[in-house]
């Protein structure tokens, strides 16, 4: 239910802080991945030895901590979450929140990110109640920060009343259903192709290419993190499959031809193979043996272009369709000429020259170029250059929905 979705789960420091270890086994069996924030205060009631052993990821926890800076700033820590989720969020937290404080790293996290917020309070009754706690919930609720909770009931203070936190599992749903709203591609379709392809030369030897596939298959995981319906066709790599995703492993250039035909239509189709340019005329069926007379002569002849084809189809060309340009010189303008000699809309551009580390390596500096206009991107991860283009995919596509954050849906309101 929540398979590749990136949560940063921000524990502050009440007795229902023992509900949260829970909340994170919860969201993990959904195939979230939790990373967690804990205040000195939540560090009083659950240990982070807890925390880490059940997220499975370090636990962060000090502004000042120069490692934790270097290796994982506060801004990355949200950057790197599609959710922030404040469980439980006491009366203090909530305040500093709604002041704009940011004095420890829980706080200038969200003070510091462009993500969305869900909050679980969890607080004595009298401490909920009070005008002060209101007027910051208020103020939240208008900013756009989602409220679960709490729950009436016996509190652990002894007395009864508002301010149990709602339970992990129901936290979790609400988490879920949120997630689901803010899908901005559901309903849409996408095709994305990547790796390499081989063609074969005699059955135990091809050529092909040094593509991983990395930059596709995160394309094709960050359309589906926004609910498109996507279809990737792939040449061999290690990548793993990503959730959500249908794969159609193939080899040849032609069969990734045919799969990505047989994939439409679609709404957006990205073209991130590196599809090798020939193949051998006629594959020998049986493995070519040195026989003396020198090396076999292989005629080449040019494969198909998939991205061409796809761009120049009649009556289901996609509403949108990306290709990329691995360049070594000149990257913006051999991409301009690429983009019209292929009839595709936009071209992401990288610079793959030797140094660079693109090919295979985890991080990427691309331009995108459309019919008029240049966007340069910084040097990035792979997988922020797919979080990126998605982003723009979807407000190409679905124009009329904003970015995160979304709008607030307030459980428990009016109690
Ligand atoms: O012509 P070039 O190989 O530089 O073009 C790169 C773009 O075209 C990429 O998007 C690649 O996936 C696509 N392509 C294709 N079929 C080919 C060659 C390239 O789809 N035969």
């Amino acid at each position: 239910m929540l398979q590749g979705r990136r949560i940063l789960l921000i524990i502050s420091g009440g007795i229902a802080a023992y509900k949260s270890l829970e909340l994170i086994r919860r969201l993990r069996d959904q195939g979230a991945a939790v990373r967690c924030v804990m205040t000195e205060a939540a560090r009083q009631f659950i240990t982070p030895l807890s925390v880490a052993s059940l997220s499975e990821d370090k636990v962060y926890g000090d502004l000042w901590s120069l490692t934790d800076e270097s290796e994982m700033g506060h801004i990355r820590l949200s950057r790197e979450a599609d959710l922030l989720v404040v469980a439980p969020a006491t009366a203090d937290l909530i305040a500093r929140m709604s002041a704009g404080i940011a004095d420890d790293l829980a706080a200038t996290t969200l003070l510091a990110s462009d993500k969305p917020v869900l909050i679980a309070p969890a607080m004595n009754a009298m401490m909920w109640a009070h005008p002060a706690t209101q007027a910051n919930l208020a103020v939240l609720a208008s900013r756009g920060v989602g409220r679960i909770g709490p729950a009436a009931g016996d509190l652990a203070c002894g007395e009864v009343g508002f301010g149990r936190m709602s339970e992990p599992a129901e936290i979790v749903a609400e988490i879920a259903r949120f997630l689901v709203k803010n899908q901005r591609l559901s309903g849409r379709r996408a095709l994305v192709t990547s790796g390499p392809t081989r063609e074969p030369i005699d059955p135990v030897r091809y050529i092909s290419n040094h593509s991983s596939g990395k930059q596709g298959h995160a394309i094709a995981a960050a359309l589906a993190a926004l609910g498109a319906e996507t279809v990737l066709v792939s040449g061999p790599t290690s990548e793993p499959t990503p959730a959500g995703v249908k794969l159609i492993g193939i080899e040849t250039a032609a069969e990734m031809l045919s799969a990505s035909e047989a994939a439409l239509p679609v709404d957006v189709a990205v073209m991130a193979a590196a599809v090798s340019d020939w193949r051998v005329a006629s594959s020998s069926t049986q493995k070519l043996k040195k026989n003396g007379k020198g090396p076999p002569n292989l005629r080449l002849v040019e494969n198909p272009d998939i991205l061409a084809s796809i761009a120049g189809r009649s009556n289901d060309r996609p509403a949108l369709v990306i290709g990329f340009a691995a360049e070594t010189e000149n990257v913006v303008a051999n991409a301009r000429a690429k983009r019209k000699r292929k009839g595709c809309d936009w071209i992401v551009a990288n610079d793959v020259s030797p140094g660079t580390g693109t090919f295979g390596g985890e991080r990427n500096t691309v331009h995108l170029v459309h019919a008029d206009t240049v966007e340069d991107w910084p040097a990035m991860s792979k997988r922020d250059v797919a979080e990126r283009l998605a982003e723009r995919i979807a407000a190409a596509l679905v124009p009329d929905t904003a970015a995160a954050p979304a709008s607030p849906r307030v459980p428990g309101a009016g109690h």
